[in-house]
C-alpha cells in the first residue's frame, strides 16, 4: 500500500514483493537459494523483530508482510545495514499474501506480533485474527509449525482466545513467549509503560 512519506529512500521497494502485482505463487528456494525453514511476521512494522531473528538464526528464511511501505522502507535499511541474506518483504496485506504466495504445509513460524488492536466494537470487524484467518493458518502451516501470538491489549487476546476454543484445527500450546518478541517498535513502547503482554502458541491439533 502506497502511503508515501518524505525523506525515504522508496528506491528500497525494488526488490520487495508488493502484492496485489506480484500476488502470485512464489517459489521461496529459489528466491533463497535454499531450502531452510520460512518464517512470516504478520505486520512486521520497522522489521526490528524479524531482523534481529533472521541474524540469530542464519539457518532459516525470514519474510516479513507489513502494509504500509515507509515500514517497509524502514525494515529494508536495517536488513542492509545488518548485511542479512536471509530475510525478504512483503508490502500488502498479510491475510491475502499467505494465501497466494506461500505453498500449503510451507511455513515454521507464523509470529503476529502487537497486531492493531482495534478496540471499538464496531471496529473489531478490522482485526487480522478473524475466525476465517484460522484455517488459513492451519492449512500454511508445516505439519510441526507454530503461530505465535503477542499483544498488549487483553481485548483481542480475549477475542482470540474465543475463537480458537470454537474451533478444533489449531491447539494453544503454550502461553510463554521469546522476550525478543517484545523488542519490536511496539513492543518497547508498551514496555516502557509497564504493560502485561499476553501470548499464545498454536500448534495443529492434528498433524499428518
Ligand atoms: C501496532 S503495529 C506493530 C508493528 C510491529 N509488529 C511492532 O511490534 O512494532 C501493527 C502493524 O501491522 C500492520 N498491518 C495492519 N494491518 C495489516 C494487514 N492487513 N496486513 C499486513 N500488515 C498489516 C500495520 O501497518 C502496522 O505496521
Amino acid at each position: 500500500m502506497k502511503f508515501k512519506k518524505k525523506g525515504f529512500d522508496y528506491s528500497l521497494l525494488e526488490t520487495t514483493f508488493t502484492p496485489p502485482e506480484d500476488i502470485n505463487f512464489v517459489n521461496w528456494e529459489e528466491v533463497f537459494g535454499n531450502k531452510n525453514p520460512l518464517n512470516v511476521e504478520i505486520g512486521c512494522g520497522n522489521g526490528h523483530f524479524l531482523t534481529q531473528q533472521a541474524l540469530g538464526n542464519p539457518n532459516e528464511n525470514f519474510i516479513g508482510i507489513d502494509l504500509k511501505d515507509y515500514r517497509i522502507v524502514k525494515s529494508r535499511m536495517k536488513e542492509n545495514l545488518l548485511q542479512l541474506t536471509n530475510v525478504r518483504w512483503i508490502c500488502g496485506d498479510a491475510g491475502a499474501s499467505i494465501e497466494k504466495m506461500f505453498p500449503d504445509k510451507s511455513l515454521n513460524k507464523i509470529y503476529m506480533t502487537f497486531p492493531d488492536p482495534w478496540p471499538k466494537k464496531r471496529h473489531w470487524k478490522h482485526r487480522l485474527f478473524q475466525a476465517h484467518f484460522i484455517p488459513l493458518i492451519a492449512k500454511k502451516l508445516a505439519d510441526n509449525g507454530k503461530f505465535i501470538f503477542i499483544s498488549d491489549h487483553e481485548g483481542y487476546y480475549q477475542w482470540c482466545i474465543e475463537l480458537i476454543e470454537a474451533q478444533k484445527e489449531l491447539v494453544i500450546v503454550s502461553h510463554d513467549y521469546d522476550i525478543s518478541m517484545t523488542e519490536s517498535a511496539f513492543g518497547k513502547i508498551w514496555q516502557a509503560e509497564q504493560r502485561t503482554f499476553h501470548s499464545f502458541t498454536l500448534e495443529k491439533s492434528v498433524k499428518l
